[in-house]
């Protein structure tokens, strides 16, 4: 009989069935396993106990115990047909990793957790579809400085494509917008913090990251919120017809500025387009990606391929400190023709003492703190100074 084809990934040598398996998503593997090391390296007695709820052919909890320092790890899948598989994967497991397998559905496993009091440093929940549903019961899995890394795929009600789902799954207002999978992340977060408050706990985002088909967010989990925490929720307005963005946190609300359209001011110009409440405070922990990036230097087994690093390292150019962000091709529009290059758009704002970097999230946007009628002369500027060359 011939042997069942393998799939080589990291440290890990796994079949991976006849079921839901992308090669593609690695980075999100590899994110999760160095966040697990950096879970490992805050001492060395502190366990990392890990579970995978979700976790198809088991890759993610065998590359958390080879990899990423778990001293245990829990792979559960709701398709009693990979239990087989699962099994066969996860005997590669270091023996001194203890390890669970099971095939209730997430919400049972999480229920159970709570009902028996299990807390893990890390949660992962690479979910199909919405995960809003398990929200709640994921966080009560996480112990208190531990991580909640969740993924959804549920990408139309998230970038308002169905703005009847949004307010059902993240009570929240989803609108068109440029900059859609900033604004998706954004209101998954929100959805974790409020739901984080509701608890009593705190939370710090730690990654946030989209390829357009899964949005991946990682928080910190605290047993209290943060000073001022509150002041990261709010709406963000888009105004289509002008192309200004503005944001407001729910604790200061207010009046929307007249957008710069014509008859703005005299409240005649075009509605905006509010989303949210969703996150508007920053999307990456810098300190966290420095230290995920310093875990795949130092060798220690963690594996992070090439992808991976431009995508981490991207993200530390950008913690996503504002949510305005627009593709320097609408910027391009507004001026009636070709935008200039992102980086000279980037330095010139920095040189005005606006915030401003290549968005992380999406690539050919930028993000800015700079009024838009700023950033437009400014584009007009280095487009004029080019051409006068
Ligand atoms: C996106 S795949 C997981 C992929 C895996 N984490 C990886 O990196 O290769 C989602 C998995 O969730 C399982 N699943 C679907 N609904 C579930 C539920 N309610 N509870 C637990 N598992 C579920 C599916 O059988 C599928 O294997
Ligand atoms: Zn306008």
């Amino acid at each position: 009989m011939s042997e069942p084809p393998h799939y080589c990934e990291g440290a890990a040598l796994v079949e991976t069935g006849d079921g839901f398996f992308r090669p593609a998503s690695r980075p999100a593997r590899d994110s999760g396993v160095l966040l697990a090391r950096t879970l490992a390296a805050a001492g060395p007695d502190r366990p990392v106990r890990v579970l995978d709820g979700l976790a198809g052919c088991g890759i993610r909890a065998l590359r958390y115990g080879l990899e990423g320092g778990a001293t245990a790890v829990w792979a559960n899948d709701a398709d009693p047909d990979r239990l087989p598989l699962l099994e066969r994967n996860l005997a590669r497991l270091p023996v001194a990793v203890e390890r669970q397998m099971s095939t209730s559905t997430a919400q049972q496993l999480l229920a159970g957790c709570l009902v028996e009091g299990r807390r893990f440093e890390l949660v992962d929940l690479d979910a199909f579809g919405c995960p809003a549903a398990l929200v709640p019961l994921a966080l009560e899995a996480v112990a208190f400085g531990g991580v909640l890394y969740l993924a959804s795929t549920d990408g139309r009600s998230a970038t308002g494509h169905d703005r009847r789902a949004a307010v059902r799954r993240f009570g929240a207002a989803a609108r068109a917008h440029p900059a859609s999978w900033e604004i998706a992340l954004r209101l998954q977060l929100g959805l974790l913090a409020r739901t984080a408050w509701a608890m009593g706990r705190g939370l710090t985002p730690l990654l946030s990251f989209s390829e357009g088909r899964a949005f991946r967010t990682a928080v910190r989990l605290a047993r209290h919120p943060a000073a001022g925490e509150e002041a990261q929720l709010g709406l963000v307005a888009h105004c289509h017809g002008c192309g200004d963005q503005q944001v407001q946190s729910l604790l200061r609300l207010g009046r929307w500025r007249p957008c710069t359209c014509p008859g703005a001011a005299s409240g005649e110009g075009p509605a905006l387009a509010v989303s949210g409440p969703l996150w508007i405070g920053p999307l990456q922990d810098p300190g966290t990606l420095a230290a995920m990036l310093q875990q795949a230097e130092e060798g220690g087994g963690a594996h992070l391929d090439r992808p991976g690093r431009r995508l981490l390292q991207r993200l530390q150019d950008d913690p996503a400190v504002t949510p305005r962000c627009w593709p320097v091709d609408a910027i391009g529009r507004h001026l009636g023709q070709g935008p200039p290059p992102l980086a000279q758009l980037v330095a010139a704002l920095r040189a005005e003492g606006f915030a401003t970097a290549a968005s992380g999230v999406m690539a050919g946007q930028l993000r800015s703190e700079a009024p838009w009628p700023v950033i437009v002369a400014t584009a007009r500027g280095l487009v004029a100074t080019k051409a006068a060359r």
